[in-house]
């Protein structure tokens, strides 16, 4: 119990604390991790943006989970409205991930299901580190033709994308450790498909309303998917917990 006590986060290094958790990926698909931040009645954004929701502990934690995965993976609806760019380390978690084997920086990996991303993007913008598009053979040719030039894509599934399908391919390349940033869209297909090992939750402080219909479920599905936690840290009435499939 004592590794669940909650500890204000000021007093840990995040960066060490998240490096020297376990996480064994399969052999047909990476490690699979979502961190998502939400106010305490469940809101994921506000003014169409997670930003509002972040605070120093929760930024703190991003960065350092940024620093574990060998691909960053988000949907194209969080993409477009975040605004992604390239990755950015410091040097001294570029030389971390080396000494651990792993590429200096993570990639990122856009879910895309009609590859609607603009080629002229943020997310293109560094040629020496070309994102991965994973799309679907509905998505239109000419969409897909035109990222090509800017990143490597993956096909997988036809409505929409074959998460599955597509992280066989990423463990192929060596894929072990997958950070997935969300959106709601995005974690729901990874949940429907029993993809999830692992899932880091801050809750802010705040009490927000608005748009229950998102928070919603039909019924607990008997194959329902428990988690351990694993890790609880609170700091200014902000909290953060970790859960994890055991590895
Ligand atoms: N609180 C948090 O931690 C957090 C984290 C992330 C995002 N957000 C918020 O979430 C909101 C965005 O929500 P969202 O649900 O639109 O986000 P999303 O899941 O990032 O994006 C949805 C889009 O991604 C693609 N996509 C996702 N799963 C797919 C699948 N299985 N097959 C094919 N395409 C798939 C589709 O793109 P195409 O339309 O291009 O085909 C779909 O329209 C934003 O307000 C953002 O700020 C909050």
């Amino acid at each position: 119990m004592d590794q669940l006590f909650p500890r204000p986060v000021a007093n840990l290094d995040p960066v060490e604390l998240v490096a020297a958790d376990t996480r064994t990926a399969p052999t047909d698909r990476p490690w699979v991790l979502v961190n998502m931040v939400a106010s305490i009645d469940g809101a994921i954004e506000v003014e169409g943006r997670s930003g509002g929701l972040s605070s120093r502990a929760d930024k703190a934690m991003f960065h350092a989970l940024r620093q574990l995965p060998d691909v960053i993976m988000a949907g194209a609806g969080t993409v477009r409205v975040e605004n992604y760019g390239p990755v950015q380390l410091d040097a001294d978690a570029q030389a971390r991930r080396v000494a651990r084997g792993q590429q200096a920086l993570p990639r990122l990996a856009v879910v895309s299901g009609r590859a609607h991303l603009d080629p002229a993007s943020r997310l293109f913008s560094d040629p020496t580190q070309r994102p991965i598009v994973i799309t679907t053979t509905t998505a239109s040719s000419d969409a897909v033709d035109k990222l090509r030039d800017v990143a490597d894509i993956i096909v997988a599934g036809s409505d929409t994308v074959d998460l599955r399908a597509a992280f066989a391919q990423l463990r192929e390349q060596e894929v072990k450790t997958l950070l997935c940033e969300g959106g709601p869209t995005l974690n729901n297909q990874l949940l429907q498909d029993d993809l999830v090992d692992e899932w880091c939750q801050t809750i802010a402080p705040v009490l927000t309303g608005g748009n229950t219909a998102q928070r919603s479920t039909t019924s607990l599905p008997q194959d329902a998917r428990s988690l351990q936690l694993a890790r609880v840290i609170v700091e200014d009435d902000v909290l953060l917990v970790r859960y994890a499939r055991e590895s």
